[in-house]
């Protein structure tokens, strides 16, 4: 089978050996976040999902947050492995902190009490796909990412460093970078169980 887009999916993989040499400008990476973020879709057209994207100094200093974050509460003879992982991510040339506007969630829940709980579940979804169009935009260029949870470990140091408003919630951290080698062979589980098809 060919098609175009399930090829873009397919080379979209986690890469964990990253590189600060972009294979493309970091304007080129700014503007291929911002459009995959736009041309998201998100519930009632609702546009939930916000971006902060750093770069260079700016990101290592993220990763240095994570890593004295970190120092405070992982066990000293368990630190060498945390601080070798959170080194590999500043190695890249940059983050991208997702987060998910709160108040437009509450809003919605207000002006639509009939679907107040599904809400915050379409808020996560929809940063889910935003991150998805992204990651999968950027191994379109050759730029490689992994996908990183140290929220909420991190929020305030990132809340005070970068000012973000109270309402914005950090959902994820995406480190990019130059691919110095590639990923893995993926398991893939049994289409029979996964699958079921009528007809
Ligand atoms: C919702 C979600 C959360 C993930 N969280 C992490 C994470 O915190 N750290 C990490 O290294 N990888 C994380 N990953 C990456 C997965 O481990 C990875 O996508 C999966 O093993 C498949 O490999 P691939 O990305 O190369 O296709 C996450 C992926 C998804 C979709």
């Amino acid at each position: 089978m060919s098609n175009a887009f399930i090829e873009m999916i397919k080379n979209r993989r986690t890469i964990y050996n990253l590189g600060d040499a972009l294979p493309v400008s970091e304007e080129h990476v700014t503007k291929l976040i911002k459009e995959a973020v736009k041309h998201s879709p998100s519930s009632f057209n609702s546009q939930t999902s916000r971006v902060v994207i750093l770069f260079g100094a700016e990101h290592k200093k993220l990763w240095n947050i994570t890593k004295e974050t970190l120092r405070a509460i992982v066990p000293e003879q368990a630190f060498a492995a945390t601080e070798q992982k959170i080194d590999s991510f500043a190695a890249g040339a940059g983050s991208i902190l997702f987060f998910e506007d709160m108040a437009v969630v509450k809003g919605l829940q207000e002006q639509f009490p009939l679907y107040a709980d599904n809400f915050p579940i379409w808020s996560e979804q929809a940063s889910g796909i935003a991150q998805f169009a992204v990651w999968t935009a950027l191994a379109q260029e050759n730029v490689g990412a992994s996908l990183q949870h140290y929220n909420p470990l991190i929020d305030t140091q990132v809340q005070k460093e970068w000012g973000t408003p109270d309402n914005w919630v950090l959902r994820a951290q995406m480190v990019f970078g130059s691919i110095n080698a590639p990923a893995g062979d993926k398991d893939f589980m049994d289409d029979e169980i996964r699958f079921k098809i009528f007809k």
